[in-house]
């Protein structure tokens, strides 16, 4: 039986990288996947699905879109059993360096893009007495990172944020976790990959000395959304290849 047989899964950010990964895995384990993003993804990424994914257009940062479209969903399909929210943008800067404007929209797409997505889903999940909710984190939530500000307070945020839902819906059977990535190879991190000895400095911080790929998030978030993880609620999970596990000072051994 396919682990998502009949289960009906919303992913923001689901154009690219991670979310893309997730629209590809969910609907191969069996789900009827909603992609909400500000595009699509390129049609080859998506023929070989069944059920195909339906694809709508959605800002997250935008709050009476993200009920419309929520609402679309449960009219269309008559339940919402998994949300993820993998929407998000980078972005640079210390607090001196960091305009307001950029600080502000990192927050509203980040914070409150996740928030709106949650609370438009939740009284339908609340209703049906089931609902897994995987947010996205990151391990600059968990450790800081120089020059990151906006980024590592949002998803400090998150982190919050996920417990918070978790504790205030886990009495309807209403499961909130989060992933906390290391760095994954995707279009967000192009900018890292394009300075090769940058990227291979900070692939060598992950205990497994290389970059994660978006389909090793995409296998955390399926167990986490499928009934397997039925008692698992509140938790930031972190996929980073043993990044967070601490520092290592000596190159590793050959
Ligand atoms: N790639 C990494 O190394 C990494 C590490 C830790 C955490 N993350 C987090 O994982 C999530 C996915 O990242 P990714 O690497 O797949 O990025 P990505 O850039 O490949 O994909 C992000 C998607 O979010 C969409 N998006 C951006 N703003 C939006 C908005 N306002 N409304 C709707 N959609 C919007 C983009 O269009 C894009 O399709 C993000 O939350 C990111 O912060 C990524």
């Amino acid at each position: 039986m396919a682990r998502l047989h009949n289960k009906v899964a919303v992913i923001t950010g689901a154009a690219s990288g991670i979310g893309l990964a997730c629209v590809r895995r969910f609907a191969a384990e069996g789900a009827q996947v909603v992609g909400l993003d500000l595009g699509e993804p390129a049609a080859d990424q998506l023929w070989d699905l069944n059920p195909a994914p339906l694809f709508l257009r959605l800002d997250v940062s935008d709050e009476a879109q993200t009920q419309a479209v929520m609402q679309q969903v449960v009219e269309r399909y008559g339940r919402i059993d998994v949300l993820v929210t993998a929407a998000g943008i980078a972005s640079q800067g210390s607090a001196t360096q960091i305009e307001t404007a950029t600080w502000q929209r990192m927050l509203d797409i980040h914070l409150n893009g996740c928030l709106f997505a949650c609370r438009h889903v939740l009284p339908q999940m609340v209703e049906q007495r089931s609902g897994s909710i995987i947010t996205f984190g990151s391990i600059f939530g968990l450790q800081g990172c120089d020059n990151n500000l906006a980024y590592n307070v949002a998803k400090g945020g998150i982190n919050q944020l996920t417990r918070s839902l978790a504790i205030d819906y886990g009495h309807a059977n209403v499961r909130v976790n989060g992933l906390c990535p290391g760095l994954i190879d995707t279009p967000m991190t192009s900018m890292v990959k394009e300075h090769a000895e940058f990227h291979a400095y900070f692939a060598s911080q992950h205990m497994l000395s290389r970059a994660g790929r978006p389909d090793e998030v995409a296998n955390v978030a399926l167990f986490l959304a499928s009934d397997e993880a039925s008692f698992v609620s509140g938790q930031m999970i972190a996929v980073d290849g043993g990044f967070s596990a601490g520092r290592r000072f000596a190159p590793p051994a050959a």
